[in-house]
């Protein structure tokens, strides 16, 4: 199979996480779980809680100023600016162009990209179908999620799962080098929306008192079939997109893979072939935050360096919508 040539490459990432650690004995003190639940069965011991006044614009911002230093990118430069959120800030606008105003990106077009977990990965393959088209050359994706506010905190069946906190990734055309995405594969299931939603506040249910005083606002989920459904598409998704690179499990120097629960992580990393020692982990520190964990844990692997100049890359993740997806990238 001819090899795949990349349109675009990742030149910089950021990332940023609140200073708030929560650990797991700070919930048992409030809700009937305990450290040794939630370790045992997802892996995660500790996330991080923004403030109150810290939503997803400034989570994300925070991170992109990152890696827009890191590539040298001035504001002015930045064509396009792409924000996957479950979390926006408010309604109208989109959380990318408050994001834009904070940055100072005036010659940008923002919009923001509602694929729950997988979102990250929807916003740099639309930004490389951007780049793709040559209608711009700097593109910003950033995932920014503020989970605690849409958390049920009496509910110890999700409230234990999920933290807060931003990813980005600066993608310019790649340079001829066969750095850059080589493949992707991305899919989604509507028909399985109702096992992991927020089912009312929106138009059809608009906020009323008897929305907040059910708390059809905040997400709910069917953990068990959640978990059979992420490990099977996962699975799948990591085939389809090695197989469109011409790569087999052997050519992956790191998986890097939605941070939802260690065993889910292990289950995805065992059918793709890929041992644990080249699979990147911080579940442990951050639980799930939904579409930043996979911007967060790249720009931590970039820093361990875990996945620099070469590294071929495997990303993965699923979550609400259904939606899944796979990517491979070549740092
Ligand atoms: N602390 C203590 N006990 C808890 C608990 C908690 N935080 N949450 C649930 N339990 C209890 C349940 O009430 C249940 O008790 P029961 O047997 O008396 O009814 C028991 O633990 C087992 O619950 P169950 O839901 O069957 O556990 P599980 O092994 O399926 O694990 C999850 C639950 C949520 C950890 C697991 O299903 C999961 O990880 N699913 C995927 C979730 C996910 O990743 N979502 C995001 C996708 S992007």
């Amino acid at each position: 199979m001819k090899k795949p040539k990349p349109i675009a490459e990742i030149a910089s990432t950021g990332r940023f996480l609140p200073d708030n650690v929560v650990t797991n004995d700070d919930l048992a003190e409030r809700m009937d779980t305990s450290d040794e639940w939630i370790r045992t069965r997802t892996g995660i011991r500790e996330r991080r809680i923004a403030p109150p006044e810290m939503g997803a614009a400034e989570l994300g911002a925070r991170a992109a100023r990152v890696a827009m230093e890191r590539a040298a990118v001035e504001p002015g430069e930045v064509d396009l600016i792409i924000v996957s959120t479950a979390t926006p800030d408010r309604w109208l606008p989109s959380t990318a162009c408050d994001m834009q105003a904070l940055l100072g990106c005036s010659n940008a077009l923002a919009f923001d990209v509602m694929a729950a977990c997988t979102g990250h990965m929807y916003g740099l393959s639309m930004a490389e179908g951007y780049i793709a088209s040559g209608r711009g050359e700097v593109a910003l994706v950033v995932a920014a999620e503020k989970m605690s506010a849409i958390l049920d905190w009496e509910d110890r069946t999700t409230a234990v799962l999920f933290g807060d906190g931003g990813g980005a990734a600066v993608l310019k055309p790649a340079n001829g080098s066969g750095r850059g995405i080589l493949s992707s594969h991305l899919q989604s299931d509507g028909n399985l929306a109702e096992l992991l939603y927020r089912p009312g506040g929106g138009a059809v249910d608009p906020l009323s008192q008897s929305v907040l005083d059910e708390g059809r606002h905040l997400l709910k989920m069917q953990g068990r079939e959640i978990f059979k459904n992420a490990v099977r598409s996962m699975a799948e998704a990591c085939d389809i997109a090695l197989k469109k690179a011409g790569w087999t499990a052997l050519d992956v120097d790191l998986l890097v893979p939605h941070q939802a629960n260690i065993r889910i992580i292990e289950a995805t990393a065992k059918y793709a072939g890929i041992p644990m020692d080249k699979v990147f982990v911080n579940v442990d520190r951050y639980g799930n935050m939904s579409s930043a964990t996979v911007p967060i844990a790249l720009d931590e692997a970039i820093e361990e360096g875990r996945a620099g100049p070469d590294a071929n890359i495997l990303t993965v993740a699923f979550g609400a919508g259904l939606t899944w997806g796979a990517m491979t990238i070549r740092m």
